[in-house]
């Protein structure tokens, strides 16, 4: 299961979509950027075993206006998962990037205190079908009120 840090005045982006290639990471990674760009340094996490976020930000070069690096995929053995998880005191942005299969327990627990949540969503009907049902699991699962 992934645990996501509970921190008052965290703007928390969740983004999320189980199909494969929507644009997931690059939102976040182009968000990230963003939010670097404006100040203060914002967080990264990377809930996908591909890592493809932090593969990002370790090329991302030194020049640019620095990100925090979260790499939640990641399981060790020596540390605490909350350790491992901490998002800066600094940090006013986090942005998550998922992975594209999601248990309904890991969708109820990334979307924890999120202050938003986008869905990328590629123009085909496949993918739209895909999304609709995402969207129906934010509802009945993860209890995500309409009105949010
Ligand atoms: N808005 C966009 N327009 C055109 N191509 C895009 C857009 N967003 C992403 N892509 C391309 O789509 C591909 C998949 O994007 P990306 O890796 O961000 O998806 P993902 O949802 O994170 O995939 P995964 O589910 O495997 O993690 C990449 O080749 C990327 O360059
Ligand atoms: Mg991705």
């Amino acid at each position: 299961m992934l645990i996501t840090p509970n921190k008052q005045d965290l703007n928390k982006i969740v983004v999320i979509n189980p199909k494969g290639g929507c644009g997931k990471t690059t939102l976040s990674t182009n968000l990230a950027a963003y939010f670097a760009m404006r100040g203060p340094i914002p967080a990264v996490m990377d809930c996908d075993p591909q890592g493809s976020s932090m593969t990002w930000l370790e090329r991302r070069p030194d020049s640019k206006a620095p990100i925090h690096g979260i790499a939640a995929f990641k399981r060790t053995m020596q540390a605490t998962r909350s350790w491992q998880l901490r998002v800066p005191q600094e940090t006013t942005n986090l942005i998550v990037d998922s992975p594209a299969s999601l248990t309904h327990d890991d969708l109820r627990e990334v979307t924890r205190d999120a202050s938003s949540i986008l869905v990328p969503v590629m123009p085909s009907s496949i993918d739209i079908h895909a999304a609709s049902r995402c969207i129906a699991d934010l509802l009945l699962v993860a209890k995500i009120d309409r009105r949010d």
